[in-house]
């Protein structure tokens, strides 16, 4: 029989996760069904029973239900717990649990697909709204040394105070980061979406002439070896970013000024956040069916 998924938001009618997920069905032999449901804005809940009497056996759920889908849980995952926030729910009886799997994703993008270690290196998270706190339990879990920088220093400050019990995270407003240099910088901020570019010190030593084009959203770790790398993208003029460093948007679609900046100001990988969406899908995927699929075929085709 066919097991029934689907993804709930609002608006919905964009959402990749039904293509996605048609995809690791299809890898794996698994036979599901998913599909996208726009829940009316007060009507969450309501949805939710919905979909349990008629048999779904779970959904991801996202903007702007992930606190709805927190509260409505009744088992929640630590990294769940953490985060304030679900984009997983499992159905199982009377049971309905909920997990995060955002953070998993990012972490797994960055270390697996992108070849980038975090443990012990210097990580600047930007932003401190939901996105961020989806995301920073399973960051400390990979053992990196995590600064939060925010606008609102006030905000940051209760993130920080929010995981203080789960481990070492350093809080500093965008001032503050003036001759900081990092391993990895990843965008949590909305900024993107308004075309914005958060408020990061520019060395403005190094030449406006990015080393990488445009949309390539990719570039291998291998700066310090080739001699084709600027002396500045190897870190040479000293910016924001460390000899090697790794940008790193969780936006995706197109270039955000924050990806153009980095690319201007030597980060070795500059990447979008499409591969985390792919991971993360994976990891509700992998909660659902126990099956973990192949991701890497299914983010070349999202990228085509
Ligand atoms: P989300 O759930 O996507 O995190 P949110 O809770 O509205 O959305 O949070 C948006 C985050 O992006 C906030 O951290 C916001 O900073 P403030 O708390 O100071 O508002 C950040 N943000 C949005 N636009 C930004 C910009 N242009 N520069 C820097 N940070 C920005």
């Amino acid at each position: 029989m066919t097991d029934k998924y689907a993804v709930i938001g609002n608006p919905i009618s964009h959402s990749k996760s039904p293509l996605i997920h048609k995809m690791f069905a299809e890898q794996t032999g698994q036979e599901i069904s998913y599909e996208a449901i726009e829940a009316p804005l007060d009507g969450f809940a309501a949805t939710i029973e919905r979909l349990r009497n008629s048999g779904y056996k779970g959904c991801n759920v996202t903007v702007p239900f992930k606190f709805d889908a927190f509260k409505i849980a009744t088992q929640l995952s630590e990294r769940a717990q953490a985060a304030q926030a679900v984009n997983t729910l499992k159905f199982d009886g009377e049971i309905i649990l909920g997990d995060n799997t955002d953070g998993a994703g990012l972490v797994r993008d960055i270390q697996h697909n992108l070849g980038v270690s975090l443990q012990d290196k210097r990580a600047l998270l930007m932003g401190a709204g939901g996105a961020a706190y989806g995301v920073i339990l399973p960051l400390l879990w990979t053992g990196v040394k995590l600064t939060v920088v925010n606008r609102t220093l006030e905000k940051a400050k209760q993130l920080g105070a929010a995981f203080a019990a789960r481990g070492q995270i350093s809080i500093c407003s965008y001032a503050e980061l003036d001759g900081k240099v990092f391993d990895c910088v990843i965008n949590a901020t909305s900024s993107g979406l308004s075309g914005e570019m958060p408020p990061l010190p520019r060395n403005h030593q190094i030449p406006l002439n990015p080393p990488f084009k445009k949309g390539e959203a990719r570039v291998p770790p291998f700066a310090k070896e080739s001699t084709d790398i600027p002396t500045f993208a190897k870190g040479g003029a000293g910016g924001i970013f460390a000899p090697g460093a790794l940008a790193y948007d969780m936006m995706y679609g197109r270039e955000t000024p924050f990806m153009k900046f980095a690319r201007e100001q030597g980060a070795t990988v500059v990447s979008d956040g499409l591969g985390m969406l792919v991971e993360q899908a994976a990891e509700s995927f992998f909660l659902w069916r126990s099956v973990r699929p192949d991701t890497a075929p299914v983010i070349a085709a999202l990228r085509t």
